[in-house]
């Protein structure tokens, strides 16, 4: 896989492994040494049955750099990409800083949020994430209900024109040349209407499916690449078959 970029090495993985899904591996427990031993054995068991696997503050902020490598790595072995969620979100030299801590630590991706804009912003992550064959993910709708407060809010673009701020989110990450672009998989006309403007252009990434409500079948068909699953997968007795029965129904045939 070496030489391919993000996008390319998250489609493949994701059908040799036949599965859209993104495991949000927001394990919790009382002892960090619990954590790190809950995340690996989840990434062992349910490799098979998954695309990708996405990290945040769960375990981000009480695992050490080098524990966090280990759970990366183990993915890695097990023919995972690995998505950094830390929704980045400040000025360029911070960014730069934390995704530098990001890459060494051997991820693949990370999602970003486009209200920061791009000079000085993020520009200068996205060019060094490119040299790197790393993948940056922009946030363009997310899946809660109070999302529309905000990547809902009506704007003036650059024409003066109403527009959402989401459509204008669209195009920048077009012009931007992310990867993907993250858009809930709750509100099923917004994804659908993102979707039909950037077929081919970006993969859509979305989240919200089990636990938010949303419904992991209905975001496929609505135009999402990946489904983003954390609790009704973690906390389910039985997370193969969860995923197996997602896979039946959301894989590429
Ligand atoms: P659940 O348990 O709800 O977990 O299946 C979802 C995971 O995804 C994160 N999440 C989001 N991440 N944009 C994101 O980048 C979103 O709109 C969004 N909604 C949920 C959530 O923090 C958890 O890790």
């Amino acid at each position: 896989m070496k030489g391919q970029n993000f996008v390319d090495r998250i489609v493949a993985s994701s059908r040799r492994h036949s599965s859209r899904v993104v495991l949000a591996l927001d394990v919790v427990a009382d002892e960090s040494s619990q954590l790190l031993e809950r995340a690996l054995s989840l990434v062992r068991r349910l490799s098979p049955y998954i695309a990708t696997v996405k990290l945040n503050y769960h375990l981000l902020l009480p695992l050490n750099l080098a524990e966090i490598k280990e759970i990366v790595d183990l993915a890695h072995d097990h023919d995972l990409q690995v998505i950094a969620d830390l929704k980045l979100n400040d000025i360029a030299s911070t960014n730069l800083i934390a995704s530098d801590y990001l890459w060494r630590a051997g991820f693949d991706a990370v999602i970003a949020n486009p209200f920061v804009g791009y000079e000085g912003g993020l520009e200068p992550v996205i060019k060094r994430a490119h040299e790197m064959r790393k993948g940056v993910i922009l946030l363009v709708y997310m899946s809660h209900k109070g999302a529309r407060e905000g990547y809902g809010l009506t704007v003036l673009d650059d024409d003066n024109e109403k527009k959402k701020i989401y459509e204008l989110f669209i195009k920048r990450a077009i012009k931007w040349r992310v990867d993907g672009i993250v858009v809930g998989g709750t509100d099923l006309k917004i994804l659908s209407s993102i979707a039909s403007r950037t077929k081919g252009e970006l993969l859509i990434f979305s989240p919200g499916i089990g636990a938010q409500g949303g419904n992991a079948v209905k975001a496929v068909r609505s135009g999402a690449d990946f489904i983003i699953i954390g609790r009704s997968i973690i906390f389910s007795e039985d997370p193969v078959s969860t995923l197996v029965e997602i896979n039946k129904k959301t894989s590429f045939n």
